[in-house]
């Protein structure tokens, strides 16, 4: 289900055509960028099998999958770009793609022409972004990028980030957000890595509890289905910096309303749901999504969720996944970095953290709009620092002056050329991508400065780094809980 305030945020021109500075990127090389109609099922296909191929996969076996893999798209910007100079339009969707596997004598069985497909896809939708503090900030979500192996290196990619860029300002977006498959790809258009995820992995054998860990509590096994109601209102209370609003058809997937499996759709293993309500009112306060496979010595459980609302909700949640019979070993990805397990055990080595990698990269497009909405604890009352933001695409170009109350609450405002030039303000000089790894405390400016990346400017450079270290540093680290 879209949300009201989505679907306005989607309908206008710029929203509904291809933008014309992107495109003029295309004319070179006669490629041709479009919004593709989602009522055009033919070439809807076409782009989900292009997008598939593009990250190694393959359209989902089932007419259900397909059908669901279609609505994923209702309420996002879906853009292709196609090459008229090729054997169609771009390469074609093999035989196999086109076959799905009927599950009922569905009138949809019956053979269709094979779809052509774009050489380039993506696709953006309207989003909000909670920043520290817990504000959020109206942003743009990025997926789906793909190149044709045939077309690559051609800037098909760079036109089609213009386009989304140019859609997210025409939605009102203060900042555009995404993940990355490979870190080398988005610095040059403006992203930064802005929180970290990490894979943990368990020995249950080592797993003994503190004595207080996860009182007040009931937890019970459901099928993750009944949690539809209730788990986004629990994600909602949860939700703390770095996070992104789930959209109905995440939740969809991930409570197995569909049977498409997010990122997977070779169906690995059935997903079993925790809940964990409030002993005392019957509330929901936080639910666990996993899955479990049998082995010949020990079976192995893959934890894909654990979102509670309280710490007690958590600790009971992953005390009862850490000791379910059989298991002899637990992982479970996607968890922030400086996360609650540990410290309920009382043998932290119980849990070792695996691989630890970047997940959300942020885009600053409204510097002023992110700067005020952030809270800043930590500054000193009558904090001022200005802030000369280069972007090489214009968006955010230019000098800002951060002015922090002693509550903690920021405001920002763009300076006029001349007053730029006036240095009795300390000043951070840097890349809108060095921003967007600044502004949830990725990484802190003094470090930038090290590597070169940003520095202080003006008479009293040590200064403007050791405020904005100050004014940087967050607690606890930021975390995306919906990879997308
Ligand atoms: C990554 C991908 C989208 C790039 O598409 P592309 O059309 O070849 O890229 P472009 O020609 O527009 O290149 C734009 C810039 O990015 C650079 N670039 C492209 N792919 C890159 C990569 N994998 N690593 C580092 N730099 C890359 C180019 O050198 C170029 O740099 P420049 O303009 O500063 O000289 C494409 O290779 C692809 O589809 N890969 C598989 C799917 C994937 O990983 N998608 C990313 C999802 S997050």
């Amino acid at each position: 289900m879209m949300s009201q305030h989505q679907s306005q945020r989607l309908s206008g021109e710029a929203l509904e055509t291809f933008s014309p500075n992107a495109q003029r990127r295309l004319d070179v090389s006669r490629l041709q960028g479009r919004v593709v109609d989602q009522s055009d099922e033919v070439a809807i296909d076409g782009w989900l099998g292009a997008m598939e191929r593009g990250f190694l996969d393959a359209l989902p076996p089932t007419l259900r999958m397909r059908r669901e893999l279609r609505s994923t798209l209702v309420g996002s910007r879906v853009v292709g770009v196609y090459d008229g100079a090729a054997d169609g339009f771009g390469d074609r969707i093999e035989q196999g793609d086109a076959a799905p596997v009927a599950e009922t004598t569905d009138e949809e069985a019956a053979h269709r022409a094979i779809p052509a497909s774009p050489a380039g896809t993506a696709q953006g939708w309207p989003t909000d972004l909670t920043l520290v503090g817990g504000a959020s900030v109206d942003a743009w979500a990025i997926s789906a990028v793909t190149v044709a192996g045939t077309h690559r290196r051609r800037g098909i990619a760079r036109a089609m980030i213009a386009d989304q860029l140019d859609a997210a300002v025409a939605s009102g977006a203060s900042a555009a957000v995404l993940t990355a498959t490979e870190g080398g790809i988005y610095g040059r258009f403006g992203f930064g890595p802005a929180t970290r995820s990490t894979t943990l992995r368990f020995d249950p054998r080592l797993a003994s509890w503190r004595d207080d860990a996860g009182g007040e509590v009931t937890v019970r096994l459901v099928a993750p289905q009944t949690l539809r109601a209730e788990a986004p209102q629990v994600f909602d209370r949860a939700r703390a910096a770095g996070d992104i609003g789930r959209r109905d058809v995440w939740w969809q997937q991930a409570l197995r309303v569909f049977s498409l499996r997010l990122f997977n759709h070779g169906d690995s293993g059935t997903t079993l749901a925790l809940r964990a309500d409030s002993t005392a009112s019957g509330r929901l306060e936080g639910f666990a999504l996993y899955r479990v496979f049998g082995g010949e010595e020990h079976g192995r459980l893959v934890v894909d969720e654990v979102c509670a609302a309280t710490p007690a909700a958590e600790a009971a949640l992953w005390r009862r996944l850490l000791s379910t019979d059989l298991v002899g070993e637990v992982t479970a990805r996607s968890r922030p970095v400086d996360g609650l397990l540990p410290w309920l055990l009382t043998d932290p080595r119980a849990v070792s953290p695996q691989q630890t990698s970047d997940s959300l990269w942020v885009r600053v497009l409204d510097v002023c709009a992110v700067l005020s909405a952030r809270s800043w604890p930590r500054s000193p009352a009558g904090t001022r620092l200005r802030l000369r933001v280069g972007d090489s695409s214009g968006y955010a170009d230019g000098d800002y002056l951060l002015r922090v109350d002693e509550q903690g609450v920021g405001s920002a405002e763009r300076l006029a050329v001349a007053a730029a030039t006036d240095a009795s303000d300390v000043t951070l000089e840097l890349d809108v991508a060095d921003l967007g790894s600044l502004l949830f405390g990725y990484t802190s400016a003094g470090i930038l400065a090290a590597a070169g990346r940003v520095q202080g400017v003006g008479e009293d450079q040590e200064n403007a780094l050791a405020l904005a270290d100050d004014l940087l540093a967050t607690a606890p680290a930021p975390h995306l809980r919906t990879p997308f």
